[in-house]
């Protein structure tokens, strides 16, 4: 009797610590919703995670979740969450192809699911009237950002086409393959590039799956094959381009003159400095805090069965989507970036 006893008051300490440890904001009353990010060691995500987590603050007590990267270890969570009776979901998925499992479980329960940072396919979306997509337009960061390498190519010509060609010689850094993002960034740059008649030519282009460590083991890589080959290093995001630099000031370059211009998209505080200080020539603002903000207002609203835009600022287009807009960073508009970071 007594080991029951002591094994019962275990299993409760232990569903209670369990509970509490993903759990923001205990008070009882408050309406529960249910959120999971793809990882917390994305440098992105964690900015939209603490603008989810601040809009929530006295309203709702947020069930959030670090997936861990792994699509099976979400779909646990969100069985979790739902046997929790959370009224509503907020899902940046792992696997883009996962949102139809997501929808399934989701549906039986009768429950909202609002999609963030990861564009399920519209097909998808359209089958359930409860779901709904937070993020961007994600053409549009490879627009912009071919935008700035065109500008800043046309002023600087002389300097950086090293062979005299004509031709942008670059190498690219690509985000996880299959992610809507690293998609569209890749094809629209360099579309974007040619349709401002300049030519280019690929010495390169190979996935380091968004992150800094794996961006700049494929940089040392290219610097040694290509070395003052390479006239251009266009990066999928931040942390990508900032793995580069590295890289090449490992390298030597960055001194001396000796520079190859990088370019990315974010606008993560660490990127801004490097802009600042001429080591990295532009980027493309991903606006975290208002992405983290229309994800909750819309998980929030749809939690209490109103309309998902009732008494926000926030519209939606054809495809059931809140698209925030991206905003091209250079060093002559870097306080824009710094406001929507802080
Ligand atoms: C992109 C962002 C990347 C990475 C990715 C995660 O929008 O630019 O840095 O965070 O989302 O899905
Ligand atoms: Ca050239």
């Amino acid at each position: 009797m007594k080991k029951n006893l002591f094994m019962v008051s275990m299993l409760t300490f232990l569903l209670f610590t369990g509970c509490s440890e993903n759990s923001r904001n205990n008070n009882q009353d408050l309406t529960k919703i249910g959120v999971a990010i793809y990882k917390y060691d994305d440098n992105f995500m964690s900015y939209v995670r603490r603008h989810i987590e601040s809009s929530a603050n006295e309203k709702a007590t947020l069930f959030i979740n670090d997936s861990q990267n792994d699509q099976a270890k979400q779909l646990e969570q969100v069985d979790t969450m739902i046997a929790k009776k959370v009224k509503s979901l907020a899902i940046n998925l792992v696997d883009p192809h996962a949102a139809v499992t997501i929808i399934a479980k989701a549906k039986k329960e009768n429950l909202p699911v609002i999609f963030f940072n990861k564009e399920p396919e519209y097909e998808v979306l359209n089958s359930y009237d409860k779901t709904w997509y937070v993020g961007t337009d994600s053409k549009e960061s490879g627009i912009l950002q071919g935008q700035i390498i065109a500008n800043s190519w046309t002023q600087n010509k002389e300097k950086w086409d090293l062979n005299k060609d004509g031709k942008i010689q670059y190498v690219l850094l690509k985000g996880e393959p299959g992610h809507p993002d690293a998609e569209a960034r890749t094809k629209y740059v360099v579309e974007e590039i040619k349709n401002a008649n300049i030519k280019v030519e690929e010495l390169a282009i190979d996935t380091a799956m968004w992150d800094t460590a794996k961006a700049a083991d494929k940089m040392d890589v290219w610097i040694s094959k290509y070395g003052e080959n390479i006239e251009f290093i266009i990066a999928n995001n931040d942390a990508m381009a900032l793995g580069a630099l590295s890289s090449l000031e490992k390298a030597g370059y960055f001194n001396n003159n000796k520079i190859i211009p990088i370019v990315g998209v974010d606008a993560l505080p660490e990127a801004l400095i490097k802009i600042r200080e001429g080591k990295i020539i532009g980027t493309v603002l991903n606006d975290a805090k208002n992405q983290g903000y229309a994800t909750f207002d819309l998980a929030f609203n749809a939690a209490l069965g109103k309309d998902v835009l009732e008494g926000t600022q926030w519209k939606l287009d054809d495809n059931k989507a809140v698209r925030i807009p991206y905003v091209p960073i250079t060093k002559d508009n870097l306080d824009i970036a710094e406001k929507s970071y802080q």
